[in-house]
C-alpha cells in the first residue's frame, strides 16, 4: 500500500540545494510532514541535515565538524573516494541519505530500516572535503543474492561515468565475498541502461580475450555476475545458440568487434586493488 501511495504522490519538494549545486527534483520523497510546505530543502552535504531556510543551513555549518561521510573509508584513488556507512550506526545519515535518494527513485519504496543496510557512498575529494557524487545501498543479508539494492548518481554527475563505477564496485564486493549478485528488482529505465552497459562491456572484454570456449558458469565466476544477467545480455547480443537443449556461447570475433564499438564508454575503472575491506559478518 506504502508503495502504491508514493507512486501517486505529488512531488513536494522542487529544488534542493546541496554542496555547490542547486539541483531540480524528480519525484516525490515522503519528508517528515512539517518539511512538505517547502519547495526548496537546504541539505548540509556532509551529514546530509535537511533544513527549510538558508540561514538555517548557514548555521548549521559554522557547526558541523564532518568533512565527509561517516563510517569507513574502503577505496581510495586519486580523488576518488568510496565510505562505508552502517546504517545501524548511522541511523540518521542512512535515513537522510534514503530521503535524498527518493527524490530521484520512483519504482523504490523507502525502506526506514536502514539498519539492515550498508551504504556505499562515492565522493570527490577536495581541500574543503569530500563532496557526495553518488551512492549505493546493499542489504548485509541478502536471500536473493542481490548486491545492490538502489543506485543513484546525484544529477550534476551523471552520464560521466560514476553510474559504472558504483554498478563496478558492487561487483568488486561480491567478488571479495565469494559470491555472484544481481540487482535489486525493478530497474528504472535509467539503471537498466547503465546495467546493460556495464554487462555488455565486461562480458565482451573477456570474450574478446580468451581463447576457445567459455561457459556461462565460468564467465559467472569471473565476473559475480549472476548467471541469468549474463545469459539475458549475451542473448540480447546474439551471442547465443541453443544446441542439444544448451545454450552455447558462439563468439565470432567480428561479431564481437562490431559489439565492443557499440557499447559505448568503459566509464570510470575501479582499481580493486585500493580496496581496502572485509566482508560484512
Ligand atoms: N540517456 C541515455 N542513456 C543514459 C542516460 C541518459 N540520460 N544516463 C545514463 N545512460 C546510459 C548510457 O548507456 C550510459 O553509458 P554511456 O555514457 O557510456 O553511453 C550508461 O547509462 C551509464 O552511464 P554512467 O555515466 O556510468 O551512469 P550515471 O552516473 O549517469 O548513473 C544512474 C546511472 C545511477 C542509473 C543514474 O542515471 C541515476 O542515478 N538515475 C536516477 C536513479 C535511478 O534510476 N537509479 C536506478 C534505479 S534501479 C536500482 O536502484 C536497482
Ligand atoms: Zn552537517
Amino acid at each position: 500500500l506504502r508503495e502504491h501511495e508514493e507512486f501517486t504522490k505529488v512531488k513536494n519538494i522542487a529544488t534542493i540545494e546541496l554542496g555547490r549545486y542547486e539541483i531540480e527534483t524528480w519525484y516525490f520523497s515522503p519528508f517528515p510532514p512539517e518539511y512538505n510546505d517547502s519547495l526548496k530543502l537546504y541539505f548540509c552535504e556532509f551529514c546530509l541535515n535537511f533544513m527549510k531556510r538558508k540561514e538555517q543551513l548557514q548555521r548549521h555549518m559554522r557547526k558541523c565538524d564532518l568533512k565527509h561521510p561517516p563510517g569507513d573509508e574502503i577505496y581510495r584513488s586519486g580523488t576518488l573516494s568510496m565510505f562505508e556507512v552502517d546504517g545501524k550506526k548511522n541511523k540518521v545519515y542512512g535515513q537522510n541519505l534514503c530521503y535524498l535518494a527518493k527524490l530521484f527513485l520512483d519504482h523504490k519504496t523507502l525502506y526506514y530500516d536502514v539498519d539492515l543496510f550498508l551504504f556505499y557512498v562515492l565522493c570527490e575529494c577536495d581541500d574543503r572535503g569530500c563532496h557526495m557524487v553518488g551512492y549505493f545501498s546493499k542489504e548485509k543479508h541478502s536471500e536473493e543474492s542481490y548486491n545492490l539494492a538502489c543506485i543513484l548518481t546525484l544529477p550534476p554527475y551523471q552520464r560521466k561515468g560514476y553510474g559504472k563505477f558504483l554498478i563496478a564496485f558492487s561487483y568488486e564486493l561480491s567478488k571479495k565475498e565469494g559470491k555472484v549478485g544481481t540487482p535489486e528488482r525493478p530497474l528504472s529505465d535509467l539503471g537498466l541502461l547503465s546495467y546493460r552497459g556495464y554487462w555488455t562491456r565486461v562480458l565482451l572484454d573477456i570474450l574478446k580475450k580468451h581463447k576457445g570456449n567459455i561457459s556461462i558458469k565460468e564467465l559467472s565466476d569471473m565476473t559475480a555476475i549472476k548467471a541469468e544477467d549474463i545469459l539475458t545480455t549475451l542473448q540480447s547480443l546474439e551471442l547465443i545458440q541453443y544446441r542439444k537443449g544448451q545454450h552455447v556461447i558462439c563468439a565470432d570475433p567480428k561479431v564481437l568487434d562490431r559489439h565492443l564499438k557499440a557499447a559505448g564508454r568503459g566509464g570510470l575503472e575501479v582499481d580493486a586493488s585500493k580496496l581496502i575491506w572485509t566482508p560484512y559478518k
